[in-house]
């Protein structure tokens, strides 16, 4: 049968086309082995993940730790930055009340060091940056959505419908502001390891500069500390930053992983352990981070601990934010996939209910905003959200050492949370 002929290389073709197809959407291929479209795909993403590098570190918690020349960060693949001229430093650093240059009971935010200093340095001029390895590619539901948020699981605190609370089972439990201009957050966060029950569920502690509606066209600007198996391989506690200026439809990503923030420090790797962690019962040890917005510029500046201004989310990224950010958040996120039908026993924080108080309980303190006189303040009005307070919560409270503070995080899975 003549026929026969078309009929199979039209299957070959529409297989072939289907195999392309079925590689944007998600990694199949593995399960039948990969295959060498799937191969292409993957050195294809590997290559805009991981710019040449000066020289490399090996960690030893096990990732490779590129310093990349700054004027070869993927930030510059994007085609509105292809003349841009870096910013050396910002034109303005908001102080307020609690100011880190001024505080003594903050010693332990410059002990904060990542692993990967163990084994070297990265020369000046060049931005650390964690190697994307095959695996990590392959870990991911889709390569096309590495190093991207799945839902749009952004905190919604101003929602009642019960619809939408557990949206995705992404669980929260934050301190929040609105209803103001805000040009900036700050807040020093306890650091934690939490158990992750399961490799593609995460916990997170972080702040959320927020603009716009809980809509289609969210802006976020995020930053904090993540457990994260599938983005990383491990369980290990992680610096880390994400920006959507779409409600994390197209635009956005963690760390360097797409083009948006332009980094200038070199000792700093987002996406890169940090250590030391907190001990129950023990020692106890936080980050300070700040973001801000630069009145002149415009672009939203982030730094860590007292001496490392990372860099800064160019102004043009969004669209709200542009502007001002309507609300700040502040807390922790896990995401439930319901294991076994039963609530995910993933914890939140230090894995321990509010009430349970310092160095059990996980904990925000001096946060504070960067109100319209582009000065650090305390929050007013400040409220509190939880989807499910049986499993995660949270417990504002205010002193004089620590300002603005709240307890939060839970054990996930108990038995009033099942
Ligand atoms: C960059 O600069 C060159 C030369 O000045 C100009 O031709 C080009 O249009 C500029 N590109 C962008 C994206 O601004
Ligand atoms: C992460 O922790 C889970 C249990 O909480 C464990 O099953 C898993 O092996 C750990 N993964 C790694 C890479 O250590």
């Amino acid at each position: 049968m003549a026929a026969h002929v078309n009929v199979g290389r039209r299957m070959v073709a529409a297989l072939a086309l289907a195999m392309v197809a079925c590689l944007s959407c998600a990694v199949a291929g593995r399960v039948g082995g990969p295959g060498e479209t799937q191969r292409l795909e993957v050195r294809r993403h590997l290559k805009r993940f991981n710019k040449a590098p000066v020289k490399s570190i090996k960690s030893p918690d096990g990732d490779t730790i590129d310093c990349v020349h700054v004027s070869h960060q993927p930030a510059f693949d994007h085609p509105f930055l292809k003349n841009h001229t870096i910013q050396t430093r910002p034109n303005f650093h908001p102080e307020g009340l609690f100011d880190d240059s001024k505080a003594t009971s903050d010693k332990k935010t410059s002990s904060m060091a990542q692993p990967w200093h163990q084994n070297g340095r990265c020369p000046e001029d060049t931005i650390p940056i964690r190697r994307t390895t095959r695996d990590d590619v392959l870990r991911a539901s889709s390569i096309k959505r590495y190093g991207r948020k799945k839902h749009k699981s952004f905190p919604n605190p101003l929602s009642v419908e019960p619809d939408l609370l557990n949206e995705n089972g992404h669980q929260h439990a934050i301190a929040y502001v609105e209803g103001d201009k805000y040009y900036g957050a700050k807040a020093t966060i306890n650091v934690w390891q939490p158990k992750i029950q399961q490799t593609n569920e995460f916990s997170l502690s972080q702040l959320w500069i927020l603009g716009g509606s809980f809509g289609q066209d969210l802006n976020s600007i995020e930053a904090g500390w993540q457990v994260s198996p599938e983005l990383y391989g491990d369980n290990n506690t992680r610096l880390f930053t994400y920006w959507t200026s779409d409600a994390y439809q197209a635009t956005g990503c963690y760390n360097l992983l797409c083009s948006g923030f332009i980094q200038i420090n070199n000792a700093i790797a987002m996406g890169a352990s940090i250590s030391p962690i907190s001990n129950y019962d023990g020692s106890q040890y936080d980050i300070s981070i700040l973001v801000w917005k630069d009145p002149k510029e415009g672009n939203w500046w982030m730094q860590f601990g007292r001496d490392h201004v990372l860099g800064y989310w160019p102004s043009f990224l969004f669209s709200y934010l542009a502007d001002s950010a309507s609300m700040i958040e502040w807390g922790g996120e896990v995401l439930n996939s319901d294991p076994d039908g039963e609530h995910t026993s993933t914890g939140m924080g230090s894995g321990h209910f509010p009430e349970e108080g310092y160095s059990k309980a996980s904990y925000f303190r001096n946060i504070q905003i960067v109100d319209g006189s582009n000065h650090l303040s305390a929050p007013t009005g400040v409220g509190s959200f939880t989807e499910q307070s049986n499993c995660y919560n949270v417990q504002n409270g205010n002193n004089g050492d620590w300002g603005q503070y709240f307890y939060y995080g839970g054990p996930g899975r108990n038995s009033n949370c099942q």
